[in-house]
């Protein structure tokens, strides 16, 4: 694909990370450490990589996107919280992220599991009220709303989060590595892709093949997680690196090896460009982002 990803990414991560800073209100006083730990975390940096395909999905279908930008910084939220609540000690107790002391080793442990409430919460007061200039109509918000409530709750993030902790030591048969991977990361990111389809007024058929590009975009994103994992530089990564195997957990290379990992990653991707054939070049993102989750090196 003859397309500039960097210039495109880097212009997006600057939108978002201005909404997101506008979203979430400055501490007033030096007391309101709630506001200050959930800026912490979510102005952090992190690649931006739910919101923009958001956002591509709708420039794919060739939507105005400015009335998306707010449902886009909503699925930054839900994810930084995940991230926070992921990092505790009882869950994967790392102590980095996004080049930082995770939010727990910053400030305390209650304060990051507020936090992460808080975002999770504010999100879904983003996706209802919505009072910008572009709003959404209602019945669409509620669309988007049901969606992103389902991929990121029992059914979909949080069942695979739960999976994940309980089957850490036990070696998984890769059918079933594969659903729990589908679930922590997968639906998400589905949603997120589905939401800038459904709100850029694509047709029935381009929600379908914007849903299967997602999909399998979805699995590799964390295959390549898995492999990142293994092979990772965690200065360039700003998180730590050889967790998984201390912490036994399943991943692509523990279960099937870094070459078969690595191949498995790629057959996705060659799957989720089939999925775009139907689209001309405003997709061209979209294609691009699919290479760059594989290739990418943070
Ligand atoms: C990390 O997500 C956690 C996974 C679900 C694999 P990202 O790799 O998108 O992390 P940030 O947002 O860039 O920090
Ligand atoms: C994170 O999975 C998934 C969610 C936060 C939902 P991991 O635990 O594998 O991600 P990292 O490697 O800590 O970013
Ligand atoms: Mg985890
Ligand atoms: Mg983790």
């Amino acid at each position: 694909v003859d397309f500039d990803l960097a210039p495109y990414l880097k212009t997006w991560q600057n939108r978002i990370n201005a909404a997101l800073n506008a979203l979430v209100t400055p501490p007033g006083k030096p007391s309101h450490r709630l506001q200050e730990a959930m800026r912490y975390s979510l102005l952090a940096g992190g690649k931006r990589v739910r919101p923009i395909l958001c956002l591509a999905a709708a420039e794919a279908i060739g939507a105005d996107t400015r009335p998306i930008l707010p449902t886009a910084c909503a699925i930054e939220m839900i994810h930084t919280y995940s991230l926070i609540h992921d990092d505790l000690p009882a869950m994967d107790n790392d102590d980095f992220r996004r080049g930082m002391p995770t939010l727990h080793r910053a400030f305390d442990e209650a304060t990051a599991i507020l936090a992460g409430d808080a975002l999770l919460t504010l999100a879904f007061e983003i996706l209802a009220v919505d009072d910008s200039a572009n709003r959404l109509p209602a019945d669409q918000r509620i669309v988007i709303i049901h969606s992103l409530a389902q991929a990121a709750g029992a059914a979909g993030m949080i069942e695979g989060q739960m999976q994940d902790i309980q089957q850490e030591g036990q070696r998984l048969a890769l059918e079933d590595l594969e659903a729990l991977h589908r679930l922590k990361t997968g639906a998400l990111i589905e949603a997120a892709v589905s939401a800038g389809a459904v709100l850029g007024g694509g047709s029935e058929r381009q929600q379908v093949d914007l849903r299967s590009y997602a999909r399998h975009l979805g699995l590799a994103f964390q295959v390549t997680d898995d492999i990142l994992n293994v092979t990772g530089d965690p200065a360039v990564m700003g998180k730590a690196t050889g967790t998984d195997a201390t912490r036994q957990k399943n991943t692509y290379p523990a279960l099937m090896g870094l070459p078969a990992a690595q191949q498995r990653a790629q057959t996705l991707i060659e799957k989720a460009l089939k999925a775009l054939v139907g689209f001309d070049t405003k997709a061209n993102p979209l294609r691009s982002i699919a290479r760059y989750v594989i290739e990418r090196r943070n």
